[in-house]
């Protein structure tokens, strides 16, 4: 990864599920190592999450672990910002603002929404305007940098689109952010070989128990390929997956066995598994110790707010000055 420094630092996540390897690798390991030279602000996205979970225990207690996993993964308070996305209220009043700036045919075009129209998913307005309040977390902050997956493009040229339709209609106002899309954020399979997704119940959490993720490691879907065949490693998730976890020299070990045939996938499974489990081992004990102490991690999220919140408010005057919203 390329040095970045001195950059005003934004992205969110979904507490729409527990995290899972996708997010990690696509994400949340880049925003920990930005954390370091950087004024990062990450929030857990827990109004975007509505659009898609109805059940308040568990969207509570999602948000809730999305914040004990940043904290486990080695997010550190003092260096950044973690905060939730519902306690800066200011945001849904930009996005408010931008809507009237945003084209339907924009949101139209969307990836994410059309292709959770094909899965069948029946769309609210909420899941059509997703991608305007994303751009409101995003604009609200002055963000100069938004490392997100691959997945997150469109609705990062979105944001712009719409800032720049902004600043067209009322001056220059909103700051225009840049993507940053690195290369190790890649799209991580799931077990169906799909890109890992909470939505699409394809995903090997971080932090399950063993047992589970046993279970989820051993439904990675393979072909029928017999034992003793040659396999295409790169057609296969479980070599996929074992790289992000594994030396150049243990993928290329486990790519040899795959070309060499006798080496099964349940071989290259348990591998994978094991690779998993101690990969996570040291943060797994931090997660135990935040779960002692509920109020620790509550804290951590009031101090962020309180920050993050102080930002918006100054951002949002500008908005609201630059597009004649009278104050009484
Ligand atoms: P999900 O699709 O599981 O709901 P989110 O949309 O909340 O995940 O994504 C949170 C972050 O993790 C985003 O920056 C996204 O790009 C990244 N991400 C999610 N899934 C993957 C994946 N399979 N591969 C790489 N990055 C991913
Ligand atoms: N849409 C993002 C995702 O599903 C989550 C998100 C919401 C986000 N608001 C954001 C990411 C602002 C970056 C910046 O992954």
């Amino acid at each position: 990864m390329e040095t970045i420094r001195n950059r005003r630092i934004l992205s969110g996540i979904q507490p729409s599920g527990a995290l899972h390897i996708g997010n990690y690798f696509g994400a949340i390991r880049q925003h920990i190592a930005l954390q370091e030279q950087n004024e990062c602000y990450y929030f857990v996205a827990n109004y975007h999450a509505l659009t898609s979970i109805t059940q308040k225990e568990r969207l509570e207690e999602y948000s809730f672990m999305v914040a004990v996993d940043y904290l486990a993964l080695g997010l550190d308070p003092q260096k950044a910002t973690l905060f939730l996305q519902s306690d800066v209220p200011e945001v849904t009043e930009l996005a408010w603002i931008l809507s009237t700036r945003t084209p339907m045919g924009l949101l139209e075009r969307a990836h994410s929404y059309k292709d959770k129209l094909a899965r069948g998913l029946s769309p609210n307005h909420g899941l059509f305007a997703y991608p305007v309040l994303m751009a409101a977390d995003i604009l609200i902050y002055d963000s100069e940098l938004v490392p997100v997956g691959k997945d997150q493009k469109q609705h990062l040229e979105m944001t712009r689109d719409i800032a720049l339709k902004f600043n067209n209609t009322y001056g220059e106002t909103l700051t225009l952010p840049e993507e940053l899309i690195l290369p190790e954020m890649a799209v991580v399979p799931g077990i169906d070989g799909q890109k890992m997704s909470k939505s699409y119940d394809n995903t090997i959490e971080m932090f399950s128990d063993y047992q589970n993720l046993k279970a989820r490691v051993m439904s990675i879907v393979t072909d029928s390929t017999p034992l003793e065949v040659p396999k295409d490693p790169d057609k296969s998730t479980i070599y996929q997956l074992y790289k992000l976890f594994s030396s150049p020299e243990e993928a290329s070990e486990m790519r040899e066995k795959f070309l060499a045939g006798g080496y099964g996938y349940g071989h290259a499974k348990k591998a994978l598994l094991e690779k998993i489990w101690t990969y996570f081992e040291p943060h797994r004990q931090r997660l135990e110790e935040l779960l002692q102490n509920r109020d620790f991690v509550l804290d951590v999220l009031r101090k962020g707010a309180r920050t993050a919140r102080a930002k918006a408010a100054s951002v949002m005057s500008r908005v609201r000055e630059a597009c004649g919203i009278l104050r009484a």
